[in-house]
């Protein structure tokens, strides 16, 4: 059994947190920044990196105190080392650098992607490779067959916006507040998906890729038309990503064997895609997952068991490992 210490901030979220290698969360924090962005419609990279630099010692004191240990005990040092933006990747990898030179334990640096393609395995011990991943956040758009650590197939991904990234800027067009998602979420409640026609980006097409700048444009042209009710552009808008998103699934379920369909990232948080996507797994006879809130959105604890399973693989990093903004898995 390893104990792996993990750490994340590629994006809005400090988070460390203290995972074994047999899934136990020993300890873990979280602490985002949305106030701190949310007069500016959006994630200041600035502002996230300094804040990083502000919390994330604090944090790893904290999350070591809870488990009544010193740094010297745990198996090895886990820390994004990218995809994402790049100042607050290198406060998080450079902190953990410098745990693993202090406590002489080996460094993991890891994929982000990989944190969020590996963690459903965290909470599900009975999901075995491969499965299916709709990785759907804030940065990130994409199907990946996930077929054992470090080995993925990308079936699809976004040509231009992610999904998240399309709802808070959908949300912004409505002067919704920051992070749009949630915002959107509860308004389309009360909505009609029917109201106002919207495209569908990409569907039909044969590959499994994604498009949502064009939807963005005709939320924007149907709210500057002003004749329609902001509920109902929020229920038709995400009645539009649904559509996308079970389309371009279902396609890439037909290109993969794999048994079951997962979802993850902040986008999985949605009632109205998740039940759609459960149902379009139980149509083409898939198992269906989807990892709980906490889990989806970013954390440390997804981190931590990346690098369990890599640790368990005899996978380690070198001091010299470098901080990317971009790193496709
Ligand atoms: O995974 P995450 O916490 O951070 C990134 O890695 O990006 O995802 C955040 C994204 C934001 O764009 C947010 O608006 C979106 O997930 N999101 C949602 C919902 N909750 C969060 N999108 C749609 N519906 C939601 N309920
Ligand atoms: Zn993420």
């Amino acid at each position: 059994m390893a104990l792996i210490l993990g750490l994340e901030s590629s994006c809005d979220d400090s988070a460390v947190a203290l995972v074994t290698s047999d899934r136990r969360i020993v300890a873990q924090r979280v602490v985002g920044q949305n106030s701190a962005h949310a007069p500016f419609g959006g994630v200041v990279p600035e502002i996230a990196a300094r804040a990083h630099v502000d919390v994330l010692p604090g944090l790893v004191a904290e999350v070591l105190e809870e488990a009544g240990i010193t740094v010297g005990e745990v198996d090895a040092i886990a820390a994004t080392a990218g995809p994402g933006l790049i100042g607050g990747v290198m406060v998080g990898l450079l902190t953990g650098k410098g745990l693993a030179l202090a406590s002489g334990k080996p460094l993991l640096a890891i994929n982000h992607l990989e944190g969020h393609a590996l963690s459903p395995r965290l909470v599900d011990p009975a999901l075995g490779f491969p499965y299916l991943l709709l990785l759907a956040s804030g940065g990130h758009c994409q199907l990946l067959e996930v077929r054992g650590v470090g080995d993925y197939r990308r079936l699809g991904t976004t040509i231009d916006d992610a999904a998240g990234e399309a709802f808070d800027k959908a949300a912004k067009l409505l002067g919704l507040p920051y992070p749009g998602g949630p915002a959107m979420e509860e308004l389309a409640a009360g909505g009609d998906p029917k109201a106002v026609p919207l495209p569908r980006p990409l569907i039909g097409s044969a590959e499994p890729h994604f498009s949502f700048a064009g939807l963005k444009s005709a939320v924007q042209r149907a709210v500057a038309a002003g004749i329609h009710r902001p509920e109902d552009v929020a229920a038709s808008f995400q009645q539009a990503v649904v559509d996308c998103m079970v389309d371009r699934t279902r396609l890439a379920l037909r290109m993969s064997d794999a048994p079951a369909l997962v979802v993850a990232g902040g986008v999985a948080a949605n009632g109205a895609i998740r039940s759609a996507l459960a149902s379009l797994a139980e149509g083409e006879g898939r198992a269906f997952s989807v990892p709980p809130g906490w889990l989806c959105t970013d954390n440390a604890a997804m981190i931590a068991w990346a690098g369990a399973e890599r640790f368990s693989s005899g996978l380690v990093d070198g001091l010299d490992a470098p901080a990317r903004a971009r790193w496709p898995l």
